[in-house]
């Protein structure tokens, strides 16, 4: 096991979020305009080798956890192929392979993909009303979503051992009203379902207002149950876990507006192009894919040029927020890479 994913900040990078598709079979509001948003195109995304082989570089490197995301990673038509051989890693050092998805047709794929390996499932899923539910996705499949919650409590039930999230963005004026009824959720569910603070992201017409704080969750959650009590979060979590005590479920918040996380941040991204990045919201990328395609013809690339080139991407790192993540240039990047292979 090499411990070389640490970086500068003694933050052990284990924990490595690909994105499989940019596209998406909802609008949630919070998220993309109705008309979609810009795809690249097709052939400057992954292949699915070329996701298998990172995947198998980056877990030979340390990484334990690998979540598959979006885009929506179930319109990916290979989803499941490609999750068996991510799978098969488990026998390397795998220990987690998870899914955030919308749940809107994962319903018929989820039993292949326990057999693949899936460990964790969290579900982006803002409303238990149908109609909230059109107006905050654009879309209709409220009932397609609840098959799927549905069959992840049964094969728990059969002993599956799915770790099971629901993803909330609260919104002010849009779902707020529903905090309580997704807390009473977690009476004999065990699920953990996780509040999110609505962030702004490039065109999502974020403002203030709309946003609801983590403070205004808690107070509405404690005057109806005001024993909610705080329980231990697992190491690098970005929620703060409770419980309303003799719940089967837990309640979290990911309060990425007010308190942020960053010190803790153990992920590595891959973006549906190839990209490595450090921080969600930081701009510092390099690409993977044009040194598998132009550098490496295609081969795998080497421990040590790996190595080199996270070390590049992630040298100009001065603190570990967004703000100090500095963008090195691909010239740079392939100096190193010249060097190292
Ligand atoms: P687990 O910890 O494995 O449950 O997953 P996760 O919380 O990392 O992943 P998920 O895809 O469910 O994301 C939940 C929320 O956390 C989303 O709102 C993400 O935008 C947010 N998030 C994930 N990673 C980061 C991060 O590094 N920084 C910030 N600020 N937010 C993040
Ligand atoms: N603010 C907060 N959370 C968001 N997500 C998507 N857009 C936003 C936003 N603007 C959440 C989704 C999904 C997770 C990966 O990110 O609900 O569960
Ligand atoms: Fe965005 Fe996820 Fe909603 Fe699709 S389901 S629009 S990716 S938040």
């Amino acid at each position: 096991f090499s411990d070389f994913l640490t970086d500068t900040f003694h933050r052990q990078h284990d924990y490595l979020r690909i994105s499989v598709t940019e596209r998406c079979n909802l609008r949630c509001v919070y998220c993309m305009p109705e008309e979609g948003v810009p795809l690249s195109p097709p052939k400057e995304l992954l292949t699915t080798p070329e996701i298998v082989m990172l995947s198998s570089l980056f877990v030979s490197q340390g990484v334990t956890k690998i979540r598959l995301t979006g885009g929506e990673p179930t319109v990916r038509r290979d989803i499941v192929p490609l999750m068996q051989q991510i799978g098969a890693l488990r026998a390397h050092g795998l220990r987690e392979l998870c899914l955030t998805t919308n749940g809107l047709s994962l319903h018929r794929k989820l039993d292949l993909m326990v057999e693949a390996g899936l460990t964790g499932v969290n579900l982006s899923l803002d409303t238990l009303d149908p109609w909230q539910f059109q107006i905050m996705t654009r879309r209709a499949g409220f009932s397609a979503v609840q098959n799927t919650m549905n069959r992840i409590f049964e094969l728990n039930k059969a002993g599956a051992g799915i770790k099971f999230k629901i993803n909330c963005v609260v919104m002010r004026g849009l779902n707020d009203r529903e905090i309580l009824p997704f807390v009473e959720m977690t009476r004999d569910k065990d699920v953990e379902v996780r509040f999110i603070e609505y962030m702004p992201f490039d065109g999502n017409k974020w403002s203030e207002g709309k946003m609801f704080s983590y403070q205004e969750m808690l107070d509405v959650i404690r005057a109806r149950y005001p024993d909610l009590e705080r329980v231990a979060d697992h190491k690098n979590d970005t929620s703060k876990t409770f419980q309303v005590p003799g719940f089967a479920g837990r309640v979290g918040f990911i309060t990425s507006m007010t308190h942020n996380f960053c010190g803790t941040c153990n992920r590595l991204r891959i973006t549906g192009d190839g990209n490595l990045k450090v921080c969600l919201f930081g701009n510092a990328e390099v690409s993977l894919r044009d040194i598998i395609r132009q550098v490496n013809k295609g081969e795998p690339i080497d421990e040590a040029a790996f190595q080199a080139l996270y070390q590049a991407a992630t040298q100009n790192i001065e603190g570990p927020t967004p703000q100090h993540m500095v963008v090195p240039n691909s010239e740079e990047l392939l100096n190193v890479i010249g060097m190292a292979v």
